[in-house]
């Protein structure tokens, strides 16, 4: 049969949440909301020493406790093999790795059971000497052979000290970011079903594939056996990015007892055990000609990581990306010590990293008498700083122009502390910014139905972003049907290899499968191929035409402008008035990109005003563990928000042509607030966040 839809394009079209209805009338399930028959709970029992050995529990008395089935500890848990992760190596031994660090887990018939009988479980401790502070002098940091996501450790190039050396203008800081957590609205939650030789695990996961990976090697099982569901997240930010002790503890509770077991965290379970940012120290030395030409950059990063796993964050690499300079210099040392593992939390690396060097950046045309924007344009990159390689696209001028036309930056007075308007002192600020545009190889199959109707399933994760919203726009369009007779099936491991729901490649990374299955699939039906009763299917893999891409370097593009208002008494900063403007591939819908993006620059004023996980060192462990006392931004703290997009057609990415968003919108919004601020006040804000006790 022959089809003749005539569908208008819904790529670059606004279009609501296909799964919107469901979500806001609770038709959604989310993973600690699949109804199970004979469900029992999991609650885990948390070490209260930073570091040491258990030497007992009294499993007796807690398996006397009301409704409790097993206890799950070192002596019975299944034997594990690493599969990269030691976070995951539960019960493995007898060592306590940090506070928190699961002892034991309690299965009862209810949540509520098994919680009274975990938190009543008697635990005999061995503690030995522990060092939980972080500090930019710690004498046991080190340099990684590599850090995040595998990049080098150092780069140089050229000679940063005899450019600095013959510098017009030097401008030498230490910026310092404290630990952060990533605070999904809903917790993780994994749940482990048993049935006729296959193992289902439902979680809260931004990547169903991967955790199916982890776990099958993990537990040693034959491939095939696991099959991992994620069909709605209620948000990850990076947290559930990686397979989570949820999971692992579910399977293995479930393969104990013979029944399905669910395991959900609480709030205060989340912060020792699903990961955080680490807190950075990072010194900047920027040496500029006096019209503000940069001659040398050096960017200097230092972070924590755990006893458990060498994790190094990657903060320095924004600086190997973002402004031209002959002489160009970045590195990173890490120091393990006795905490929970910091892991990714929303633009890892860039987050921090743009809060340094844009800062820094602003201080360097304070120094020059150069406008911030200004120096920015003077000292824009025609290739990667780095590496030398070109850029598939590079935007970052268009981006800053727009932002200072949209932001009205042009009648700006650049003296500090010059605007007072009754008790509020007035400031404008902004910054640069960059995220990396990646893509990884993924499956999608697209299937036609006599009915009229198309299925497709790609193994993607929709953790809030609208991703199953996009996907559905560009499989509509390359089927060239109305985007209500395709059904987007997502979180489904069994969908095949897939990308992460992270490090904002989801949509390039499953849009090119995607598309390509159901291009290849309408010219199959066009060219009057039979339509059986159980449908046609088009297949497409990634990972051939992965391999084959071009080398060019791959950004995004942004610039963010903040104004600001500080209490003269008492030091708040308010915000009243965001802008970003970004050049990001292909925009598929407006209105879920902005969405992205307001998110992203809500995080950013989060992470300059607002967020910071304290840790008390002496404990070990991380104080503020709720959200009554980790603040993040509220819909109080944040004022007008304006996003914008520039042009950005870009041949060498992916057949969809999206660069991805998730993470832009975060990077440099703390460096303009903080810039706004110093404008503002007259003070600079070298360390996050800027609280009421730094400002004035
Ligand atoms: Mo994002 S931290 O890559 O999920």
């Amino acid at each position: 049969m022959t089809r003749t839809w005539q569908a208008a394009p819904s790529v670059g079209h606004p279009l609501t949440r296909v799964e919107g209805l469901d979500k806001v009338t609770g038709r959604a399930r989310y993973a600690a909301d699949i109804p199970l028959p004979g469900l029992v709970y999991g609650w885990v029992v948390p070490a209260t020493i930073p570091r040491g050995r258990v030497l007992g529990l009294d499993v007796a008395a807690t398996l006397a406790m009301p409704g409790v089935l097993a206890v799950l500890h070192q002596h019975n848990a299944p034997r594990l093999t690493d599969a990269g992760d030691a976070t995951l190596l539960l019960f493995q031994d007898d060592r306590v790795a940090h506070r928190g660090d699961p002892v034991a887990l309690v299965i009862a018939d209810t949540p509520e059971r098994a919680r009274e009988a975990a938190e009543r479980t008697a635990v005999d401790y061995l503690p030995e000497p522990h060092d939980a502070a972080f500090r930019a002098d710690h004498p046991r940091l080190y340099e990684p052979d590599h850090v995040n996501p595998r990049l080098p450790t150092v780069t140089d190039k050229g000679d940063v000290e005899a450019a600095l050396a013959g510098a017009a203008v030097v401008v030498d800081h230490e910026y310092r970011t404290p630990p952060q957590h990533n605070n999904p609205m809903e917790p993780h939650s994994g749940t482990a079903v048993w049935a006729d030789g296959r193992l289902t695990v439902y979680d809260s996961t931004q990547h169903a594939y991967g955790m199916a990976r982890t776990l099958t090697k993990l537990f040693g099982f034959d491939p095939g056996v696991v099959r991992v569901v994620s069909e709605h997240v209620g948000g990850g930010f990076g947290a559930k990015g990686l397979t989570r002790p949820d999971a692992v503890l579910a399977v293995m509770a479930a393969t104990l007892v013979g029944r399905p077991v669910r395991v959900t965290m609480t709030r205060p379970q989340l912060f020792p055990l699903t990961g955080y940012r680490t807190p950075t120290a990072q010194r900047i030395r920027l040496g500029a000609d006096r019209d503000g030409r940069l001659v040398a950059v050096e960017h200097r990063a230092s972070s924590q990581t755990s006893r458990l796993l060498e994790f190094t964050e990657q903060s320095a690499s924004y600086s190997r990306v973002m402004y031209a300079a002959d002489n160009l210099r970045t590195s990173h040392r890490v120091v393990a010590l006795d905490v929970p593992t910091p892991r990714w939390m929303r633009a890892p690396g860039e987050a921090p990293g743009s809060f340094a060097l844009e800062s820094a950046m602003d201080e360097l045309a304070e120094a020059c008498g150069v406008d911030p924007v200004e120096l920015r344009l003077r000292n824009d990159a025609t290739t990667e700083p780095a590496t030398g390689e070109p850029f598939s696209s590079r935007r970052l001028a268009e981006c800053l122009r727009e932002g200072a036309r949209r932001f009205g930056w042009a009648d700006r007075d650049p003296r500090p502390a010059a605007r007072r308007d009754g008790r509020w002192w007035r400031g404008t600020g902004m910054a640069g910014a960059h995220y990396p545009a990646r893509a990884g190889p993924t499956v999608a199959h697209a299937t036609a139905f006599p009915d009229g109707g198309y299925v497709v399933r790609v193994g993607a994760a929709d953790i809030g972003t609208g991703a199953r919203t996009v996907l559905t726009q560009l499989a509509a369009d390359a089927l060239e049907v109305p985007v209500g007779v395709v059904r987007l099936e997502i979180g489904d491991s069994d969908f095949g290899r897939a990308q992460v729901a992270g490090g904002s490649m989801g949509t390039a990374s499953w849009s090119w499968p995607v598309v390509t299955a159901c291009r290849d699939l309408a010219h199959r039906l066009a060219s009057g191929e039979r339509l059986p009763p159980e449908g046609l299917t088009s297949t497409y893999d990634s990972t051939e035409a992965l391999r084959a891409l071009g080398a060019f370097a791959r950004y995004a593009f942004g610039a963010h402008f903040a104004e600001v208002a500080v209490d003269a008494a008492t030091g708040e900063v308010r915000v009243p008035r965001l802008t970003g403007v970004y050049a990001v591939g292909r925009v598929v819908n407006p209105l879920t990109a902005r969405s992205q993006l307001i998110g992203g620059m809500t995080m950013g004023l989060s992470c300059a005003l607002l967020e910071e996980s304290i840790m008390d060192a002496r404990f070990g462990d991380f104080v503020n563990h709720n959200l009554a006392d980790y603040h993040v931004a509220t819909n109080a703290d944040v004022g007008e928000l304006d996003v914008a997009f520039v042009d950005d057609p870009d041949d060498e990415l992916n057949p969809s042509g999206v660069k991805g968003l998730g993470e832009i919108g975060i990077v440099g919004v703390p460096a303009a607030i903080a810039n706004a601020v110093w404008h503002a006040t007259g003070v600079r804000q070298r360390e996050l966040p800027i609280g009421p006790a730094r400002t004035i």
